[in-house]
């Protein structure tokens, strides 16, 4: 079995999916969920082609929302950095959630998380970083009737009564046994998952009675969600709904997108020429020389730029099959998949950074203030 590990703030080793679901304890999405959603509009590209793979009470939820009990989302961002084409992904199935059963979302920003996780940040850097996401995550069309946005220490005022009746339910001995805390770790970390918690159930308080809640996110962040299934009966709330993506990627090859690769990130705000340069280096399924990809063809299993068409940039099925059935005849070349991936994330970043900018103006009609 290969080795790998993923925790909400560490990924190492080749990650198992499969394997994950079953470590985790999570369900997968099969084609008779799938086919379920289809009733509420054509499911999206991630779902289709099973990117967002895993889920916890999906079906319960469907059930109640039959019955019409209506739902809630919530998501969340950790402000340590500039926002990438990973972060993108699970808030772009978010907002197709969100446009087709019309709910509601409370998006968290955990500028307190990443101070207290990352060594070297400030809470002003942290809180820096939380504008300039927020600035993507408006430039992704959510609907300002419906999307609140709020961050962590500006709007405690409202989290911090719920993150306390989490926090009593928790012991210290179930917090090290989910996240692995050592005598070494401060004692905010210990902490901060009643915070991750608190969203959860903050729709609840709000419209003054028990409501259903999903979180649409990668599945890393499982170990926070099953600590809030755990208080949530406790508390008079309702399990939390899950559904849970795979990783973006790194154009290295790797398993996740990462800012700590900044040559193998593709950021929202990179440049036309930057992102070209970035993909002429990423990692393909190419053979050592021309003649022997000619020969023998190329393997898209391992390819990141193959990777890249599936998870979000070519939404064509009929195409995506086209250009791996190429890859493998030797018909195609890494240099062609590379000129048409350049293009089309180029694109799709262009008019991002338009949105991005005109989001300037815009943030106070999405922000949930005290
Ligand atoms: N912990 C997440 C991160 O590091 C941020 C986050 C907070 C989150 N609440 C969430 C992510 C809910 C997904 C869903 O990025």
């Amino acid at each position: 079995m290969a080795e790998f590990e993923v925790t909400p703030w560490e990924v190492s080793g080749d990650i198992d999916y499969d394997e994950l679901m079953k470590r985790f304890g999570t369900t997968p999405i099969d084609d008779a969920l799938i086919d379920r959603m289809r009733k509420y509009g054509e499911p999206h590209l991630l779902l289709r082609r099973k990117i967002f793979y895993s889920h916890r009470d999906l079906d319960k939820m469907l059930d109640d929302y039959e019955k019409g009990k209506g739902f809630y989302l919530y998501t969340g961002r950790g402000p340590s950095g500039m926002t990438h084409l990973g972060h993108l992904m699970p808030w772009i199935f978010t907002k197709w959630v969100q446009d087709t059963f019309g709910a509601h979302l409370y998006f968290q920003i955990t500028d307190d998380e990443k101070f207290l996780f990352k060594d070297d940040m400030s809470l002003e850097q942290t809180k820096d970083y939380a504008y300039e996401n927020i600035l993507d995550i408006i430039a992704l069309g959510f609907d300002p009737e419906k999307t609140h946005i709020f961050i962590d220490t500006e709007y405690i005022h409202h989290l911090y009564p719920i993150a306390l009746r989490v926090a009593k339910k928790i012991t210290f001995s179930t917090a090290r046994a989910v996240f692995g805390f050592q005598n070494s770790s401060n004692i905010g970390q210990i902490f901060y998952t009643s915070i991750q918690s608190a969203p959860a159930f903050l729709g609840s308080v709000l419209n003054g009675r028990p409501t259903n809640c999903l979180v649409p996110c990668g599945i890393d962040q499982d170990p926070h969600f099953r600590v809030t299934r755990d208080v949530a009966p406790g508390l008079g709330y309702p399990k939390t709904t899950m559904l849970y993506c795979k990783l973006f990627p790194s154009l290295s090859g790797g398993d996740k997108m990462s800012s700590s690769s900044p040559d193998a990130t593709i950021y929202t705000t990179d440049t036309p020429k930057k992102v070209k340069k970035k993909i002429g280096r990423a990692f393909t399924g190419g053979a050592v020389s021309v003649e022997e990809q000619r020969k023998n063809g190329g393997n898209p299993e391992v390819c990141t730029v193959y990777k890249y068409f599936y998870y979000m940039f070519e939404e064509d099925d009929k195409k995506l099959r086209q250009i791996y059935d190429e890859c493998r005849a030797g018909e195609r070349l890494c240099g062609q998949c590379k000129m048409e991936l350049t293009e089309k994330i180029n694109a799709f970043l262009q008019r991002h950074q338009e949105n991005r900018e005109k989001a300037k103006d815009r943030i106070e009609e999405f922000m949930l203030r005290d």
